[in-house]
């Protein structure tokens, strides 16, 4: 097994960091829905991929659904977090116009989870630091659909090209080195690793607001790695919750005589975006009682916890949730449209 001197590296590059809690989450379902930004509707303007809980529903109003109390089981591998998170899916459009959902894969060190997302809790980079975790009901958005202007996408969101399955180049703070804000122009043998961080700012009291943003901040001055200080506005410091998302852009997907002939980006995310910088995720809370709040103030390393519930990947790979908008994802044949008839822009 080569995986293990890996899942140390990870850690070890992520910084020293003094509370890092890093898992897999396996994915949930593939679906036209999306609670946060269209709650009610079915299907929603685009398709998404979702880790987490399985009350994960079209609506889930904090005062009718709370998950950690209506799911029954959860993809991730901490068994009291009933969290959902979720992103646009990727598509590779093949020469002849067709698209085929592009496959994730576990990321290094994380065993046997099927597809879904890496997931962070991150407390903070000295031992002093100290963060207040979600209430029930608190849900968050980063980065917009909408954007394709790499100069107005969140710092903390990037893709890294990955040469091969060994995930090199490896280390640096993600978001530093070659990583883009916008889709990698050449092949990547090794898959995407997609990034995307939330803010670490929160105002104390709105568990969420019409744009899904203006409850969270960024610190006041410095970062939230350099211990900068929360505004006045949002006074109150959160975990930084970051996603890492592996997407399988090797072997047929980066044979460049399948690429568009005018040397066009083949890759689209699922809302018709080919430029990358509609990269966005989505976050709603749900873990059980005060479990992620005990998480956070002792000393993860990883995946390790001293006292938290872990179930093992073959568990938590069978979580799984029927599709609501039923309707083919691109997995199996190719689709000559994206799911919702999106344009490319
Ligand atoms: C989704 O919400 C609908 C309407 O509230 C409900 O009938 C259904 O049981 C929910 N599905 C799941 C899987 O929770
Ligand atoms: C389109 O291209 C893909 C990838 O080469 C191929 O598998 C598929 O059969 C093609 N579809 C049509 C209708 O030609």
């Amino acid at each position: 097994m080569m995986l293990k001197p890996f899942l140390a590296l990870a850690v070890a590059q992520l910084g020293a960091a003094q509370e890092l809690m890093r898992f897999g989450c396996s994915q949930l379902t593939l679906d036209r829905i999306d609670p946060l930004v269209n709650p009610g509707q079915l299907p929603s303007p685009h398709m998404h991929q979702i880790i987490g809980g399985n009350s994960f529903n079209a609506s889930m109003e904090p005062s009718s659904l709370d998950p950690a109390r209506d799911a029954t089981c959860t993809t991730c591998s901490f068994a009291e977090d009933f969290s959902n998170y979720w992103t646009p899916n990727l598509y590779f459009r093949a020469r002849n116009g067709t698209f085929k959902n592009v496959p994730i894969f576990a990321n290094l060190g994380l065993g046997q989870i099927k597809g879904g997302m890496t997931v962070y809790y991150i407390r903070g980079y000295r031992a002093s630091d100290r963060v207040t975790t979600f209430q029930p009901g608190f849900r968050m958005l980063i980065g917009d659909p909408a954007n394709r202007d790499a100069a107005k996408v969140p710092r903390q969101l990037c893709f890294r090209c990955e040469e091969n399955y060994q995930q090199q180049p490896f280390g640096g703070a993600p978001c530093t080195g070659a990583d883009t804000p916008l889709f990698p122009k050449k092949p990547c043998h090794g898959g995407w690793r997609v990034t995307i961080t939330f803010p670490t700012c929160w105002d104390g009291k709105t568990l969420d607001t019409a744009n899904h943003q203006d409850h969270v901040a960024y610190p006041a001055q410095g970062t939230f790695e350099s211990g900068g200080a929360c505004p006045a506005s949002h006074p109150v410091k959160i975990p930084q919750v970051m996603y890492e998302i592996m997407f399988d852009t090797g072997g047929k997907f980066a044979d460049t005589n399948e690429w568009p002939e005018d040397g066009s980006q083949p890759f689209v995310w699922a809302m018709g975006d080919t430029t990358g910088a509609g990269i966005h995720g989505d976050y709603l809370f749900g873990w059980k009682g005060d479990a992620l709040q005990r998480a956070m103030d002792m000393k993860c390393n990883g995946v390790n916890c001293p006292g938290m519930a872990r179930q093992a990947d073959s568990v938590s790979n069978q979580c799984a949730k029927a599709q609501m908008a039923v309707e083919p994802v691109g997995d199996d044949g190719w689709l000559t449209e994206l799911p919702g008839n999106w344009d490319l822009s």
